[in-house]
């Protein structure tokens, strides 16, 4: 899969302009800690919140990708196989893995990460499907994803 992303900050002069356009960026990462309000009363992030960090992940990484309006228009079985407790960050790694006309499916991982020890854990693996939408809100076509040799 090809994956043109920015240079490192460390790279870019400041103020130089760019312009990442459609079609060019098929990955993005989120990192969130864990507050106690995401939680159960056994300290452990919510199911539901899980899942809603892992759309916006696949919203951010599609939008990027499309560079267009997207909804989320399913998103396939998930099974929870660690808990994140509070306190812990969980790292969303979000990839564009196909595209369609105008749907693009977007594949998630999730990660536990303790932040003092450095252990680390996949727990949770996801896909969404996206679609771009033009200006009056009907499904836009968008770049078809290329391989990488
Ligand atoms: C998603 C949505 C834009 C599709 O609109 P539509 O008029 O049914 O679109 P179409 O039938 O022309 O399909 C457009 C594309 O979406 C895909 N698609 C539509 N519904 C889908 C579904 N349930 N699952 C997977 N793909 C779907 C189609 O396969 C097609 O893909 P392609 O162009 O790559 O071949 C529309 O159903 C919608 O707005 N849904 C609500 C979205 C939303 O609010 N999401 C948040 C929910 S909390």
């Amino acid at each position: 899969m090809r994956t043109s992303e920015p240079e490192s900050t460390s790279a870019v002069e400041l103020g130089r302009h760019e312009r990442l356009d459609a079609g060019r960026l098929t990955e993005c990462r989120l990192i969130e800690m864990v507050f106690p309000e995401q939680t159960n009363h056994y300290g452990t992030l919510f199911g539901g919140q899980a899942l809603a960090l892992m759309d916006k992940a696949a919203f951010v990484a599609a939008s990027r990708y499309a560079r267009r309006t997207v909804v989320t228009a399913s998103s396939e079985k998930c099974d929870f196989h660690v808990p994140v407790r509070q306190g812990q960050l969980v790292d969303l790694v979000a990839r564009v893995v196909a595209t369609g006309k105008t749907s693009l499916t977007v594949e998630v991982d999730l990660y536990s990460e303790d932040l003092l020890t450095g252990d680390r854990q996949l727990g949770t693996r996801g896909r969404f499907v996206m679609v771009a939408l033009d200006a009056h809100g009907k499904p836009a076509a968008i770049p078809p994803l290329r391989e990488t040799k």
